[in-house]
């Protein structure tokens, strides 16, 4: 995969931490001081790859095994690699993800045993990138599996996994943080909306200054 001149940047975190929220926020304040954004998300991101988010995302937390999953949403991100994240980098758009690849890092690497080093190598095989910058949203899970459960949504497969889970997912995304500290901003988003809509946004046009 070629070298692009954009900016990609992804939001990642547990359930129900905000993400969504403050990507749509970011995207809509961007867009008004006239910059040319792509707002995508995984799952998904191109019509191949949102048709493997349905597979995934609905049903019984035991329809797939975690290393099918691992295949699943590997071969997913590279439909929308190649489809939309690529051919927007090259354009020189700021891409914004909703969760990237340390989703399944933390996800399929930890529910179910240690399959981190799978999911490293398939990446490492098959995608061989990382987002420019990352911004993790952390909270305490209680919190956010609260209010991901109330958000009621069909694409509930994780969220059913429990607040036990989540708790471990919350101290995995910060040990990658630490691993890596030039990608990542670690943002609290236990704050009220607007307080971290703003601190997004300062972190974001200190990057891409
Ligand atoms: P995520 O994409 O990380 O799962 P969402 O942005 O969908 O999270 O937010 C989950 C739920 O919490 C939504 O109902 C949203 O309106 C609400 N929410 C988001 N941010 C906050 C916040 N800072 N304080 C209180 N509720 C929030
Ligand atoms: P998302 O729609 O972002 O859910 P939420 O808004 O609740 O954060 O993602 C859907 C679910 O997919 C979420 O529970 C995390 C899971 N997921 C994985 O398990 N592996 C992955 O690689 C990705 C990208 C998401």
């Amino acid at each position: 995969m070629t070298s692009p001149k954009g900016h990609f940047i992804s939001f990642e975190g547990i359930d129900g931490s905000g993400k969504s929220t403050q990507a749509k926020r970011l995207v809509a304040a961007l867009q008004a001081e006239g910059y040319d954004v792509v707002h995508t998300r995984e799952p998904g991101g191109s019509a191949g790859a949102e048709e493997i988010r349905a597979l995934v995302l609905q049903g019984e937390p035991d329809r797939w095994s975690a290393e099918t999953e691992i295949l699943l949403f590997t071969a997913a991100r590279r439909d929308h690699m190649e489809r939309t994240i690529l051919p927007a980098l090259e354009a020189g758009k700021i891409v914004i993800c909703d969760r990237f690849a340390d989703s399944t890092r933390m996800y399929q690497g930890l529910s179910r045993g240690d399959l981190r080093a799978l999911v490293d190598q398939l990446h490492d095989l098959m995608i061989g990138r990382e987002p420019d910058l990352t911004l993790l949203f952390d909270m305490d899970p209680d919190v956010s599996h609260t209010r991901a459960v109330e958000r009621d949504s069909i694409d509930s497969r994780f969220e059913d996994f429990g607040a036990g889970l989540q708790k471990a997912m919350r101290s995995g995304f910060l040990d990658l943080a630490t691993s890596a500290p030039e990608r990542f901003r670690i943002i609290d988003a236990a704050r009220d909306i607007d307080t971290i809509a703003a601190d997004t946004l300062g972190v974001i046009k200190a990057h891409i200054q």
